[in-house]
């Protein structure tokens, strides 16, 4: 008896086995299961899941048991849902989100665990709202403060830019949502982005343009990549043979997806052959209406399918590129191991909080004004960044917040239960919008006072109050900061400067705290003791800011730019308009601009040039201090550029704190110029007062190589170098020599 039921249990087994194709057996390997799949599907099954079907979504495979596949924007928090083929909100009650802070904060925060966290935090939210990739996160680096988009992006160097987004990535990932590093590539600006053509040396491009990606594909395994809109080398980014086929695919072994931008696609060809998967948004810029339901007459759906059956077309490129699709979704939607999706969990606020508290960068503190001492005092907060609401604007990446803790608010409550007063005066009128996207704030913030009347106001309560915050800088409206726009100008808008100077004119404990995602002009900042750069910081900004001013967080962010004194200390800035915004061809189609700085970018022009900006790439205070020392390492010699190097941070102040300590390397000669020095190592390391750590610092060939043009190749010359160590690039107090043998 018991033999048969054995022989009927096999029987039956084998039998399901028969029954569960390839595909759908969990057991079986990702590309045998995409193979089957493809085995399987028809031309109209291949055509319809290579475009989109909605503003955010593609089809899957319904015969097939292929869920649709949704996306949905942005770096720093999950859009609200629009309607299905429109731009307006689809008016749900269970889409809102934790706003996350800009990633110009996370970057601010060299602290790449906590960059994991965001990602992971980031991920459960998109689960829970039915995403199965995030339009996230942006990498293009700021070769310019006016950049429109810098906000989202994380800084000028490419090296912490590669740290910072390989966790963010992998994070995200681990809860089986697709990242879709964006916007690949060379997209450092936003006035003509769909007609600039930028020309740009292969150092530039692989030294500086290119490496947050990479590192994103090769070390964080993006499952998806975003082309951008622009041009390079006379094809858009959205299907480039150069930037896709060749190295992010052949180059970098990239086995995801290629995302169109919204309405990144132009040509039926260059489509199918240059490296495009999946094409979205087409008939609109991305951000305005655009032709109503064009889905069938995208470039890859039936005009494609057509061309394929009038053999134009073999099925080789559509195959190519359904096999990477239906990798996604195996990856995505068809993974059983997905953990559970969460909205607004208490663990995402604290991350929030937390990377606010360690992004906030502490830029100057003259007569240490902060952290305040609120007993008995009366404090005025001054400024429209004080109560605006900043997690919509922005562009794309505008978010509809569970709630948000505005400056004030934050103050408020942390001061809710102390003998404290808190005054406020408006300082000065920004934008007024209520609404972004159909997101409506609710806040009326009409004031038809004058300048002066708001200046007069702000100063007559700074005469009798023992502390000034001011909360001012940009807001995420159109040229301050937002998408499709670049600022006109580095200089503070809506008559703050005059503001500013008026108020620290009357009280001298007047503190500025900025709130934006690139540098401002600071002509005052002499007048000014204290100075707080604050970010976009999402659902707990009022927190997170309220926490370092009082001192409950102890500031330990570092600057991810260069915080320029004006535009005449910038590179992109230095050549004219064929470098910036570029020059209109003929017929005003395209735009061609041309890096002309090449490799220095940021500090590394700062440095070439000798010039002293406002505020040093990497530069952060801290309510304590610190020395970092005796940098030194087991070799000064190196056969491969592996080296392992020692330092000593102490603090040496009376309060603990985290400082950042950051390790530079310089090429003493080489046959190629090169800059003054570049950032190869980094860590953040937390220290109680009079406590000394050691902590090391590892480098590889790489950090001692440069990318040369003549064999396309990353070359390390033999001969002498240099690193340097402290915790900001102009306060390195050590170095040691060593050489590459
Ligand atoms: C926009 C943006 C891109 C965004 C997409 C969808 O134009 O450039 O970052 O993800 O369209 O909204």
């Amino acid at each position: 008896m018991k033999y048969r039921i054995t022989l009927f249990l096999s029987a039956f087994s084998l039998l399901l086995q028969a029954q569960t194709p390839v595909y759908l057996d969990p057991s079986k390997g990702i590309e045998d299961r995409v193979e089957d799949a493809l085995s399987r599907m028809t031309l109209a099954e291949k055509i319809d899941v290579i475009h989109a079907q909605s503003k955010f979504s593609s089809a899957g495979v319904k015969r097939l048991g292929f869920p649709d596949f949704w996306t949905d924007d942005g770096p720093h928090g999950v859009r609200p849902d629009v309607l299905w083929d429109e731009w307006e909100q689809a008016g749900q009650t269970n889409d809102s989100c934790v706003a996350f802070p800009a990633l110009t904060c996370l970057a601010a925060t060299w602290h790449p665990q906590l960059s994991s966290l965001y990602g992971r935090a980031l991920g459960e939210e998109a689960l829970y709202r039915g995403k199965g990739m995030i339009l996230g996160p942006g990498v293009n680096i700021y070769r310019t403060p006016l950049g429109g988009r810098n906000f989202e992006y994380m800084g000028e160097d490419p090296y912490l830019t590669s740290r910072m987004v390989i966790p963010y990535v992998q994070g995200l990932q681990s809860c089986g949502v697709a990242s879709c590093v964006k916007h690949y590539c060379l997209n450092n600006d936003e006035e003509y982005r769909h007609q600039v053509n930028v020309i740009i040396s292969d150092r530039a491009l692989h030294e500086i343009y290119l490496p947050g990606f990479e590192a994103a594909v090769k070390e964080g395994k993006a499952w998806g990549i975003m082309g951008a809109y622009n041009l390079y080398k006379d094809e858009h980014n959205c299907h480039n043979q150069y930037t896709l086929n060749k190295i992010l695919k052949q180059d970098w072994g990239f086995d995801g997806v290629v995302v169109s931008d919204w309405g990144g696609a132009h040509d039926l060809d260059q489509a199918v052959r240059n490296g495009l998967d999946m094409e979205f948004g087409t008939w609109t810029d991305g951000l305005t209406m655009g032709a109503t339901n064009a889905y069938d007459n995208y470039y890859l759906s039936k005009g494609y399918q057509k061309a394929i059956l009038e053999g134009r077309y073999t099925t080789k490129e559509l195959d190519e590129k359904v096999r990477r699709v239906l990798r996604l979704f195996f990856r995505t939607t068809m993974n059983r191991q997905r953990p559970y999706g969460f909205l607004c969990s208490e663990e995402h606020y604290v991350t929030a909080r937390l990377v606010a508290g360690e992004g906030i960068v502490l830029l100057q503190n003259d007569r240490n004004v902060l952290p305040i001492q609120p007993k008995g005092k009366k404090i005025l907060v001054v400024g429209e960044n004080a109560i605006k609401m900043m997690t919509v604007g922005g562009g794309s990446s505008s978010l509809k917040a569970q709630h948000e803790i505005s400056p004030l608010q934050g103050l408020q409550e942390r001061l809710k239960a102390s003998d404290c007063q808190i005054e406020f005066a408006r300082g000065y009128v920004g934008d007024v919008g209520g609404s972004y996207n159909g997101v409506t704030t609710g806040q009326d913030l009409k004031d038809d006072r004058s300048p002066e009347e708001l200046i007069n106001e702000a100063v007559e309560k700074a005469k009798t109050a023992d502390y000034v915050v001011i909360f001012g800088g940009l807001n995420k409206s159109d040229y301050q900061d937002c998408e499709g726009h670049d600022r006109k100008t580095m200089d503070l808008p809506y008559n703050q400067d005059k503001l500013i100077t008026a108020l620290a004119s009357v009280n001298k404990q007047t503190i500025y705290v900025n709130i934006s995602g690139n540098a401002v002009s600071m002509p005052w900042r002499k007048q000014v003791p204290a100075i707080v750069q604050g970010w976009f910081l999402g659902s707990e900004a009022g927190i997170g800011l309220a926490d370092v001013l009082l001192g409950k967080t102890n500031p330990s962010g570092h600057l991810p730019f260069t915080w320029y004194e004006n535009l005449s200390q910038v590179g992109a800035h230095s050549f004219g308009e064929a470098a910036f915004p570029g020059i209109w061809r003929e017929g005003k189609k395209i735009i061609d601009e041309e890096y002309k700085e090449g490799i220095y970018v940021g500090y590394r022009w700062t440095d070439m040039k000798k010039l002293k900006p406002a505020f040093a790439f990497g530069h952060g205070l801290s309510y304590t201090t610190f020395k970092v020392s005796n940098l030194r390492s087991d070799f000064d010699e190196t056969t491969d550029g592996n080296m392992t190097f020692k330092v000593d941070v102490t603090n040496t102040g009376d309060c603990t704190g985290a400082d950042v300590v950051q390790l530079y390397i310089s090429d003493v000669k080489c046959s190629v110029d090169r800059p003054v020095k570049e950032l190869k190592a980094f860590r953040k390391v937390m220290l109680k007062p009079g406590e000394t750590k050691t902590i090391t610092l590892s480098t590889d060939k790489r950090a001692l190589s440069f990318w040369d043009e003549a064999t396309g190749g990353w070359k390390a010359e033999p001969g002498e170098f240099i690193a340097w160590a402290g915790d900001s690039s102009d306060h390195l107090t050590c170095k040691m020599k060593f050489t590459l043998k």
